[in-house]
């Protein structure tokens, strides 16, 4: 949560840090402010709201520098307003910090602080951090950024700009990202390298525990304790075009269309002419992973929703007593772990605090850790033993869309080299569904393109985004696909939804069922096909109007359902990839229809930094 960048080099660096908060927008958008140094004077502008009106106040009244630091911020502590919008200030005015994080104690280092004669201007945690580096400052920058971050306990990166050291940021991290972009004459700070990507594709990943001080032409990083660090660049691949609309009206409608290739990408190297090649590193051979008992995945929201479908792949598949956490809960239920626990971290941006958290958790109690992640050199990536990318490319939009195909894609080829590899599966089975993998590129592209499901989901979108609530139902592995459809409608359009197993609905939320509530039924062909059949039939006769996902040429569906939206034949373990892309489209036209900010919407961050 919260986006930060900082820029020295020989650029105007306005134009700089409003390009890269623009691209962390999706980390917070209540409120942004920058810091410039130019000839001895720092200036600081902030604004509530989102980036643009800090833009619009920037180019009525402009700021100049070749250094600064800007910041966009999802709030924790105190309200979204002005005051309380970084950068944040020492007393002097001579400090500046951008923070993305938590500072637990600030409570009782801001009490300590006041007493010894500080003024403070905002409610926020982050202030305490310029005040503790006034307090230390006695003319070297690293050392007293190092001995003020000695007294902050909580997570955390930072980047400073100090007035009288012209030449220089400072950036610094504990538990939240920060990378570090190397450019010729110039160089970048920021929470995700999306904000400096076009100007360069060189990267260093800051690890915790560490201060990188940047000037136009060098780079020093040491720990803690002040002994340098040497640490090698990373180059990124992805080309511009992934990180714009290329002629989309959103984000998110982008990601959806983009789910082909992505799940392409996931596939690429591991997947070639239906022949599996999957290899980790040292620390997770396969010999290891044979003596593999037990899976833990552990994620949250649409990843989390991946894990459930892992469960039933990797029981099915590889014959593996599976469990699924939600990570929030995981580490305070006191799991058992046993060491031939093979625990499964899924995450998108690799950076979700509950997540890491988990995956320390299983570690420290003996699991090995292979995790699915996107961004590569993410936070939970590098502290795992070993990482399945997947690829997807930069998910900009805050609804996760294709990150959670890939994770699919990823966990089906996980389950089928697992499943190799425990003598699971025999040749034939495996062929089989290397070929039904190996085709869901071009399913999932006809999904995408076929006009009636458009059609329908756009009618859909009309007809009902005026509806209080919305009951999802699935059945099998497709219980996770009606959690999923329920969790983008919610986030999206702002409208009650809920997820349930068609099973459980005789358990009570047929008590919700009367001519006002739209139900979407997921029924593709299916070994519960039946039962499914049976549910709407019942939500049918107490009159909710039925919006189903059916199977092409599945003529019964129809009769009893309002709206059909028909996907290609599929077996049932991988329909959830081809399922998901109507309720995706759902979720997106009910948004639009109610003028809702589809890829930013409210109250959400992209990236859940924080507990
Ligand atoms: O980056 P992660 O995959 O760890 O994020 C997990 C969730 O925060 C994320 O999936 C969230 O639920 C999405 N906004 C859902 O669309």
């Amino acid at each position: 949560m919260c986006g930060i960048v900082g820029y020295i080099g020989k650029r105007d660096a306005v134009p700089v840090l409003l390009k890269g908060l623009k691209t962390l927008e999706y980390r917070g958008y209540d409120s942004a402010g920058i810091a410039v140094l130019s000839g001895g004077k720092l200036s600081l502008r902030k604004r509530q709201g989102k980036l643009s009106v800090l833009d619009a106040s920037l180019r009525s009244d402009p700021l100049q520098g070749l250094l600064g630091i800007g910041h966009t911020r999802w709030a924790t502590h105190g309200l979204p307003n002005e005051k309380n919008a970084h950068p944040h200030l020492d007393c002097s005015g001579k400090i500046s910090v951008v923070h993305n994080g938590i500072v637990e104690n600030f409570g009782t280092l801001k009490t300590q602080l006041i007493q010894q004669g500080h003024t403070f201007r905002s409610q926020t945690d982050t202030e305490v951090i310029s005040h503790l580096i006034e307090c230390y400052d006695e003319g070297d920058l690293v050392q007293a950024v190092r001995r003020a971050l000695k007294e902050i306990e909580g997570t955390y990166a930072i980047v400073v700009l100090h007035k009288n050291h012209p030449d220089q940021i400072l950036g610094a991290r504990k538990g939240s990202p920060l990378v570090v972009g190397v450019g010729g004459g110039e160089q970048f700070l920021a929470s995700d390298v999306l904000a400096f990507f076009t100007y360069t594709k060189k990267v260093l990943y800051l690890d915790d525990g560490e201060i990188v001080t940047l000037r136009k032409n060098r780079i020093a990083i040491q720990n803690f304790r002040g002994k340098p660090v040497h640490r090698n660049f990373h180059r990124i691949e992805w080309n511009v075009s992934l990180a714009e609309k290329g002629g989309f009206p959103h984000y998110m409608l982008k990601e959806i269309h983009e789910q082909p290739q992505a799940i392409h990408r996931t596939l690429a190297g591991r997947l070639e002419e239906e022949k599996l090649s999957l290899s980790f590193e040292k620390k997770l051979s396969s010999s290891l992973l044979k003596r593999i008992r037990r899976v833990i995945f552990f994620s949250c929201g649409t990843a989390w929703h991946a894990s459930l479908i892992g469960k039933y792949l990797f029981e099915r598949v590889a014959q593996l007593p599976s469990e699924v956490d939600i990570s929030s809960e995981f580490r305070y239920r006191h799991p058992i772990v046993a060491k031939d626990t093979l625990a499964i971290p899924i995450s998108q941006s690799g950076e979700t605090a509950d997540t890491l958290a988990s995956l320390r958790e299983a570690k420290e109690k003996g699991a090995k850790v292979l995790s699915i992640c996107n961004v590569v050199g993410s936070t939970i990536a590098r502290e795992s033993d070993t990482v399945l990318y997947t690829h997807a490319g930069p998910e900009i939009a805050v609804p996760s869309t294709k990150a959670y195909t890939s994770q699919l894609t990823a966990l089906y080829l996980l389950s089928v080299y697992l499943g190799r590899l425990r003598g699971a599966l025999g040749a034939k089975e495996e062929r089989a569904y290397l070929k039904e993998l190996a085709s869901l590129p071009r399913r999932l592209e006809e999904v995408i393109k076929d006009r009636h499901i458009q059609e329908v989901a756009r009618e859909c979108g009309k007809r009902y985004h005026t509806a209080a609530n919305f009951l999802f139902l699935g059945r099998g592995v497709n219980f996770p696909s009606a959690l999923e459809g329920a969790l983008k409608l919610k986030e999206l359009s702002y409208i009650h939804a809920e997820g349930y197993g068609a099973g459980e609905m005789k358990h009570g939320p047929i008590a919700l069922i009367n001519e006002k509530l739209p139900v979407v039924c997921i029924a593709p062909r299916s070994e519960t096909y039946d039962k499914m059949a049976s549910n709407i039939q019942e939500v049918r006769a107490r009159r909710g109007i039925i919006l189903s996902v059916a199977t092409k040429g599945d003529p019964a569906i129809a009769k009893y359902s309002d709206h059909v939206f028909y996907i290609p034949e599929v077996s049932e373990l991988f329909s959830p990839i081809l399922v998901v892309v109507p309720l995706q489209l759902l979720a997106y036209h009910l948004a639009i229809e109610s003028g809702c900010n589809v890829d930013q919407p409210r109250n959400l961050a992209k990236s859940v930094t924080v507990e």
